[in-house]
């Protein structure tokens, strides 16, 4: 099978865009040497006119395609009528945002935010709030697991296990306790009079798509039951449809007292995230505690509302089960072949490369010159992630590109 990676060409070469970003950009991120300049579904093209199939889907962001019809219509509207007025008047999409995903989440309320990490924050922080109010806990902490990725905040990189995103950026908040993720028992073990809630990602996305044993969550959902604690699950890279499921949550039929989503929920056009929860909880939430200019924007909540709305049959979590399937059982096909492990739920998938062959970043190097962008994370790990728009004949020429990669770096 062959994929058309090449449009029309210009004789441009990438370097000026790459300079100027290496120059005048804090280097907080190590990008593939692709500059892109246009996308549509699952396809973007460089300045070049190359095309790639992007197998990242900007970390599950675009779970819908890139420059999804329905959310660029429903943005395009909301540009011409009014996009900010801050929290102090109301706009007339907040309140039908908010109900809507209230009732996709089966939930009473939630809290509109704009990134991930603001999210998770501000979780923690209604968290903490419960804590001293509901429960009388003076100095509440938090239980997290080994190998979390919550975002970048002081706080959230506090409880972070991996040295790039920790060092060097003490003082750390205290108040967290971190354990072994997938272990109930060690949850138990870790909790006392002070913990408050429990804060952990459905399945681990930047440690590789680590997805937990069949008692974790369900474990977990009946320790916080039993103790009065908070579970808090952290959806916003595995929710909205990535994992075949609207949460990734639901495969284990556990329901958390917090949903932490984000990503997705801006359709790949506007950072949009929200908390969401019952009264019982984000109610302890009074006005001046907490707040944020941007969240709840008219634009934001008029882009997550035709999100929303596309997740409400369910169809685009049944066509990420469908084709997570095709993508797993082909990529299942190259263990031994350069590859030692395959996990995928959904239409995301962590695979780990042999060490001995190459790392993550030389995979995808090579994979980006056949014209697909993945992702590594973490040593010879590498992720796939595509929009949900992609076709199952894409994913297939994908995972043989990437069987052709092995092929080459086995030969030397
Ligand atoms: C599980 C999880 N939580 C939180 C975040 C942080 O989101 P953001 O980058 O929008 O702050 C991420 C980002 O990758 C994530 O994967």
């Amino acid at each position: 099978m062959m994929m058309d990676v090449m449009t029309e060409t210009t004789d441009r070469t990438l370097p000026d865009e790459i300079e100027l970003e290496d120059e005048f950009v804090a280097h907080n991120y190590h990008p593939l040497p692709v500059v892109i300049a246009e996308a549509e579904g699952a396809w973007v093209t460089d300045v070049t006119g190359r095309r790639y199939l992007d197998c990242l889907a900007a970390y599950s962001a675009v779970n819908f395609g890139h420059c999804n019809p329905i959310v660029t219509a429903a943005a395009k509207e909301q540009l011409d009528r009014v996009t900010l007025v801050g929290r102090a008047f109301r706009s007339d999409r907040l309140g039908p945002f908010a109900a809507e995903l209230c009732e996709l989440a089966g939930k009473e309320m939630m809290l509109p935010m704009n990134t991930g990490a603001e999210a998770v924050e501000s979780g923690i922080k209604v968290a903490r709030k419960w804590g001293h109010e509901v429960k009388g806990i003076e100095n509440p902490s938090i239980i997290v697991a080994a190998g979390n990725f919550h975002g970048r905040t002081i706080s959230i990189v506090s409880f972070s296990d991996d040295p790039d995103a920790r060092v060097g950026f003490g003082p750390y908040t205290p108040g967290f306790r971190t354990v072994r993720y997938g272990d109930v028992e060690a949850v138990r073990a870790a909790c006392d009079e002070t913990t408050v809630a429990v804060l952990v990602e459905p399945v681990q996305g930047e440690a590789g798509i680590i997805i937990p044993p069949d008692d974790y969550l369900p474990g977990l959902r009946a320790l916080c039951d039993e103790r009065q604690m908070l579970l808090i699950c952290d959806e916003i890279q595995a929710g909205l449809a990535r994992t075949g499921t609207t949460f990734a949550s639901q495969h284990w039929g556990v329901e958390p007292d917090l949903y932490l989503l984000g990503k997705a929920l801006g359709g790949g056009v506007v950072p949009v995230s929200a908390v969401v929860g019952n009264r019982d909880v984000l109610g302890v939430l009074r006005p001046g505690q907490h707040g944020s200019t941007f969240g709840g924007n008219p634009l934001g909540a008029a882009v997550g509302l035709s999100v929303v709305r596309m997740l409400a049959d369910g169809s685009w979590q049944q066509r990420a089960a469908e084709l997570g399937t095709v993508l797993g059982d082909a990529l299942r096909g190259l263990i031994g072949q350069g590859v030692t492990a395959v996990r995928c739920i959904g239409l995301w998938a962590g695979i780990d490369i042999d060490p001995a062959l190459a790392t993550g970043r030389e995979v995808s190097e090579r994979l980006m010159e056949r014209g697909i962008l993945v992702k590594d994370t973490h040593g010879s790990t590498i992720r796939m992630a595509p929009p949900l728009v992609v076709t199952a004949e894409e994913i297939t020429w994908a995972v043989n590109q990437l069987a052709e990669v092995l092929v080459d770096l086995r030969r030397g």
